[in-house]
């Protein structure tokens, strides 16, 4: 097992990485507070790990609530059913709240914890591999509007993060993709090395070969919580994160939630962001190429949807978070394993790379 720490002074938490973990209440036990637990997951999630996990908390009042799978459904009226199943439950103060499953699960938990009763402590057990090297690190939490993904949430910290890295074994390949296009981003915006473990590995990875990806999950956790302990609620260095992800919000919204996985998503958004970054001379023709076909590689779309237009891209990207007075900032790449954050960029090569959309 491998174990990772979130540097965040008296709200540090732990991140444990490996096999059989969901059977561990040693790892779990320190972060429960009370006897009552609720375990928030879905409807796809629920017959393969709840059982397991309610086993393992035997000794707790376990509140089980199982949602409707999907991004869909991260919204307002599924986050009322947490609320709805904790009052009716009577849960307190004292009460601790467990995500089970991938990212649309960890976010609506945890803005569920930030809320309810103005604050519960929850713990992350992410099942996907996009939440086990993302969304469970880093406490952003929180649902969509039909206007904008993640427009409307809190900050808020886990006490744990436990990666049982078994999970990953029921996940569809395409999920699997997913979750690699956030691991490459890791290489893309922070070392390069990682990156060129990742083009050696790639079929092995997709094959989940058990030990390169704990490594895979144990080096991408370690980069995001040393960027979340530098920057937590994203005044500055932590919006290198979003890598592609203003484009790739903008296919989400545009598509409807949930025909493109974020991931997906995430990977065509940062081909945009390389090919921008290609254009304003920072990256070589070979440097952009290299880095597409990793993505390709990866089993993710490389081209935005058919028939989305380059302004339905000015539209949606309108609303992104990155947005301060009106102007449109975006993650782009220095030189490969360095990211910035900019609003200083020539137009005209933004509309280039927007216009070859919608072919
Ligand atoms: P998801 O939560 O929709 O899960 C993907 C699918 O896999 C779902 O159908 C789910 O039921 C299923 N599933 C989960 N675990 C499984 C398992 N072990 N075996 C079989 N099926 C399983 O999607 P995701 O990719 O995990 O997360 C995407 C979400 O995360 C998006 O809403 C995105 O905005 C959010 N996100 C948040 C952050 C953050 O920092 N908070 C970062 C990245 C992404
Ligand atoms: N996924 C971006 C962040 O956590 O900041």
């Amino acid at each position: 097992m491998q174990q990772l720490t979130v540097n965040l002074d008296d709200r540090s938490y732990p991140i444990h990485i490996g096999s059989g973990l969901l059977g561990q209440i040693e790892l779990l036990a320190p972060h429960i507070a009370g006897r009552q637990v609720c375990i928030v997951t879905d409807d796809t999630v629920a017959p393969l790990y709840l059982a397991r996990l309610c086993q393992t908390l035997a000794d707790y009042r376990v509140l089980p609530v199982v949602l409707p799978t999907g991004e869909a459904f991260k919204n307002w009226s599924t986050l009322q059913q947490i609320f709805d199943a904790l009052l009716e439950a009577r849960h307190d103060r004292r009460t601790t709240l467990i995500a089970l499953g991938g990212g649309v699960i960890g976010d609506m938990t945890g803005f569920a914890a930030a809320c309810y009763q103005r604050g519960v402590d929850f713990i992350q057990i992410p099942t996907t591999l996009l939440s086990q090297v993302d969304s469970s690190v880093g406490g952003k939490t929180g649902i969509n509007h039909p206007a904008g993904k993640n427009m409307i949430g809190a900050f808020y910290q886990p006490k744990a993060v436990l990666i049982d890295t078994d999970s990953l074994r029921t996940l569809p390949d395409r999920e699997i993709s997913a979750g690699l296009a956030e691991i490459i981003k890791y290489g893309l915006i922070r070392d390069r090395q990682f990156l060129a473990w990742l083009e050696q590995r790639m079929p092995a990875l997709r094959a989940l070969e058990p030990s390169l990806v704990t490594e895979a999950i144990a080096r991408s956790c370690a980069i995001k919580a040393e960027v979340v302990a530098a920057d937590e609620r994203e005044g500055g260095v932590r919006a290198i994160l979003n890598l592609g992800h203003t484009f790739g919000h903008a296919i989400e919204a545009h598509q409807g939630y949930g025909n493109w996985l974020h991931g997906e998503a995430v990977g065509t958004g940062m081909v945009m962001a390389l090919e921008l970054s290609h254009r304003l001379g920072w990256l070589t023709e070979a440097e952009h190429q290299r880095c597409v076909a990793l993505i390709a590689a990866a089993g993710l779309p490389v081209a935005p949807p058919h028939g989305m237009l380059a302004e339905d891209f000015r539209r949606l990207m309108a609303v992104d978070k990155k947005v301060l007075d009106g102007q449109l900032r975006l993650v782009l790449l220095k030189q490969l394993g360095e990211a910035v954050v900019t609003a200083d960029f020539d137009g005209q090569a933004l509309n280039s790379v927007l216009a070859v959309t919608g072919q």
